[in-house]
């Protein structure tokens, strides 16, 4: 069962927007679909239950509160563990301790929620700290999307020495599922943003994925409306990109 964890140490390169749309779509095509919010701005969680702060993914992974407890629905086939504010302290709590980055495995595989979904999709801080690591150990792929720019190719260098460090020690059956670029310009940066891919592909081979994301407003608003961008815009940029971006990485799954 694929378990993604969509990471990018940078802020704003589309990371809870991927992790939403590839989940609603997957879960629009009839699988069961967990997403799960490990960063405690919990915009994932906002753009789709919304916060309630009663129960978050630091109960759990705590062991504070069962599962049952923290999950909600989002829409037909698809939930959600929700995180908070609070999970910052959880972080601090949980990395603290020994063998801390089996934590979310052990309650993946505690809670046979490899039986229970077809996928989990895992939404991450822009950070390679605690929980991203703890994702990593407990994920099967990697996703990253990335800005379509030079200067990110440092940070997507940084992501692989993390992957490759955590397969090593930690997660034997990790791989990269492929990097790909969001927000892309298809007006007056379009040259720019075709050597950034060109260049990519140099850099980092058959990584680069072969889909990309433009620049499409509904995708913002969307989220704004708490709704996949499936329901709320179906004919828009946005949904037909990330419909692609989902069928070829259904291909290496
Ligand atoms: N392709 C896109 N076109 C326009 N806006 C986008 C696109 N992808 C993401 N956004 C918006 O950009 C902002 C940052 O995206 P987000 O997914 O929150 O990034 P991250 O999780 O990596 O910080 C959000 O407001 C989101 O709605
Ligand atoms: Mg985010």
């Amino acid at each position: 069962m694929p378990i993604l964890t969509v990471l990018n140490n940078k802020g704003g390169v589309a990371k809870t927007t991927t992790a939403i749309n590839i989940a609603s779509r997957l879960a629009g095509e009839g699988k069961r679909v967990l997403l799960i919010d490990l960063d405690s701005q919990a915009n994932l969680t906002m753009s789709t239950v919304g916060q309630d702060g009663e129960a978050h993914v630091g109960h759990w992974l705590n062991g504070e509160k069962p599962l049952s407890e923290v999950v909600r629905p989002y829409v037909p086939n698809l939930s959600v563990i929700p995180s908070s504010k609070a999970l910052d302290m959880y972080s601090k709590l949980i990395g603290s301790e020994e063998d801390y980055q089996f934590k979310l495995k052990d309650r993946i595989d505690g809670d046979n929620l490899t039986k229970l979904y077809d996928i989990i999709v895992i939404d991450n801080a822009p950070s390679l700290t605690t929980l991203a690591y703890c994702s990593l150990v407990a994920a099967t792929h990697v996703l990253i999307p990335s800005a379509p720019e030079y200067y990110s190719f440092a940070g997507i260098d940084n992501i692989m020495q993390s992957v490759a460090n955590v397969k090593k020690r930690y997660n034997r059956q990790l791989e990269v599922l492929g990097i790909f670029f969001t927000k892309y310009h298809t007006s007056y940066r379009k040259k720019v943003a075709n050597d950034v891919v060109e260049a990519a592909r140099e850099t980092f081979g058959d990584l680069v994925l072969t889909s990309t994301i433009r620049v499409n407003a509904s995708l913002e608003e969307a989220q704004m409306m708490r709704q996949p961008v499936y329901e709320y815009a179906p004919d828009s940029n946005g949904a037909a990109d990330y419909s692609k971006l989902v069928e070829e990485i259904k291909t290496r799954l």
